[in-house]
């Protein structure tokens, strides 16, 4: 059928025009440069939807045989690089129909028996969909894997905990990285909540209302991996909060994925200087020989505007529609394929980063110590040893901050008698609680930053992700 091509398009629903569509018409209505990319979904859904009605006998057992047959073909053009893809078909569903019809002649013709695009594509979508979600679980593993590797490596190695950006306690650089995998794994959680909730198969839905034929929406939907069939015929051709779902997981992911991004953006700074990044990671300046950029975190950082774009798009999209199916619901296919691509590089370049990134163990040591980082080890050894409420011992380790700063010095170089002039019980053990290692060792509540618990916690991560 390659006489005239648009001709050939306009057919397969032009039943009742008389004229071709316009070129605008057809720019604005053609999806598949980007819903291709739904190529391997579609014949999927087709070879359920054949095999079920040839079970069912709607179709003879000859015509399922042809059309599984030119499916094979298409699949074997669709991987070689050769299917014949065009522009006034339309979309991947007609496209692949159109060329169905090439390959096998009039059998081909049958394959859309109790069925429409509308159903067709919300299967499609819901599939990528799915398969994305699974993808992304898997990637977040993967550098949870790496996050947990390098804190059971660094269980020890003292950082400067903050808040406020400001010097807070000291903690370890392995408890710091381990904060990250109970994210991930919040993250990887909300996928596998969204992909339940998205396991249904609408295929049979067909156009809004079901169809007269009698077909087995058990068999497609088993066939196809689903838990069960979608029970509303409406909801299933118009429901796009499957895609919202997992657009807001990735954007929740990709908010995570921002902020370790800043702080690595941070530590490799010389004024931080916490970690390096090898040449795999980073980039030179045209202009200052000096430079080293670390370039993958920032964009890294910046890959949460164009997926947590992408949800709002979709939202937008939807908002308002009237059920059931609106040529609206095309424009979710850009925005969901742009922020799975995003995340799955994100998610790349964070692993590959953290597995590259050299820490510098006396940096951050002595960082760790900035800012009076262990007053309130000060405080709470006038709570524990001295028996003083917590907020009179507050008052007191603030005066001693204030004298230390007075000095100059840091509050373990305090004089004994300037302590004992704010207290009259503070002996010479106190000195013990004063170094950002005593109190990094002291901390060994549930959850805490002891490289003990970091180190059980780690342990018990990595068996878990094995
Ligand atoms: N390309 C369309 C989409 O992505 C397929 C469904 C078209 N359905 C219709 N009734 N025109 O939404």
């Amino acid at each position: 059928m390659s006489d005239d091509s648009k001709v050939l398009g306009h057919s397969l629903w032009g039943g009742r025009f008389s004229a071709k569509p316009g070129a605008i018409m057809e720019a604005i209505n053609a999806s598949i440069s980007f819903d291709k990319r739904l190529a391997a979904q579609d014949i999927a859904g087709s070879r359920a939807h054949a095999a079920m009605l040839g079970a069912t006998e709607i179709i003879t057992g000859a015509d399922e045989r042809a059309i599984q047959a030119g499916l094979t073909t298409i699949e074997a053009e669709m991987s070689g690089g050769t299917f014949p893809f065009r522009v006034e078909l339309e979309d991947i569903h007609m496209n692949i129909e159109a060329r169905l019809i090439e390959l096998i002649g009039p059998a081909a013709g049958r394959l859309h028996t109790a069925r429409s695009r509308n159903d067709q594509v919300a299967l499609d979508l819901r599939l990528w969909v799915r398969e994305a979600c699974d993808h992304t679980v898997g990637q977040i593993e993967i550098l949870q894997r790496a996050l947990v590797s390098k804190a059971l490596a660094h269980a020890d190695d003292l950082m400067p905990g903050l808040t406020h950006l400001q010097s807070a306690q000291p903690v370890t650089f392995g408890h710091h990285l381990m904060a990250y995998v109970e994210m991930l794994e919040r993250d990887a959680g909300r996928f596998k909540d969204a992909r339940v909730r998205m396991n249904e198969c609408p295929l049979g839905a067909a156009a809004l209302a079901g169809t007269s034929f009698p077909i087995d929406r058990a068999m497609t939907a088993k066939a196809l991996g689903f838990d069960r069939p979608t029970a509303n015929s409406l909801d299933s051709v118009s429901a796009r909060d499957f895609a919202l779902e997992a657009l807001s997981a990735a954007s929740i992911c990709a908010t995570h994925l921002s902020r370790l991004a800043e702080e690595i953006v941070l530590w490799v700074t010389p004024q931080f200087g916490f970690v390096t990044l090898s040449d795999a990671f980073t980039t030179g300046s045209s202009i200052m020989p000096q430079k080293r950029n670390p370039d993958a975190a920032e964009l890294v950082r910046a890959k949460v505007g164009a997926i947590l774009g992408a949800l709002v798009s979709v939202t937008v999209v939807m908002k308002g529609l009237p059920l059931a199916y609106g040529k609206d619901m095309q424009d979710d296919k850009v925005p969901v394929f742009a922020a799975f691509d995003a995340l799955e590089l994100a998610l790349a370049a964070m692993a590959g980063m953290i597995g590259d990134m050299a820490p510098r163990h006396a940096a951050m040591e002595a960082a760790a110590g900035i800012g009076y980082s262990t007053a309130t080890d000060l405080a709470d050894w006038l709570v524990r040893r001295l028996g003083l409420p917590f907020r009179e011992a507050h008052h007191i380790t603030g005066a001693a901050v204030k004298q230390a700063e007075g000095l100059g010095v840091d509050l373990a170089s305090l004089p004994l008698d300037a302590l004992q002039a704010l207290n009259s019980g503070i002996t010479a053990d106190i000195y013990d609680v004063l170094s950002p290692r005593a109190s990094v060792a002291s901390r060994r509540s549930y959850g805490g930053t002891s490289p003990d618990q970091v180190r059980a916690q780690s342990a018990q991560w990595k068996n878990r992700l094995k």
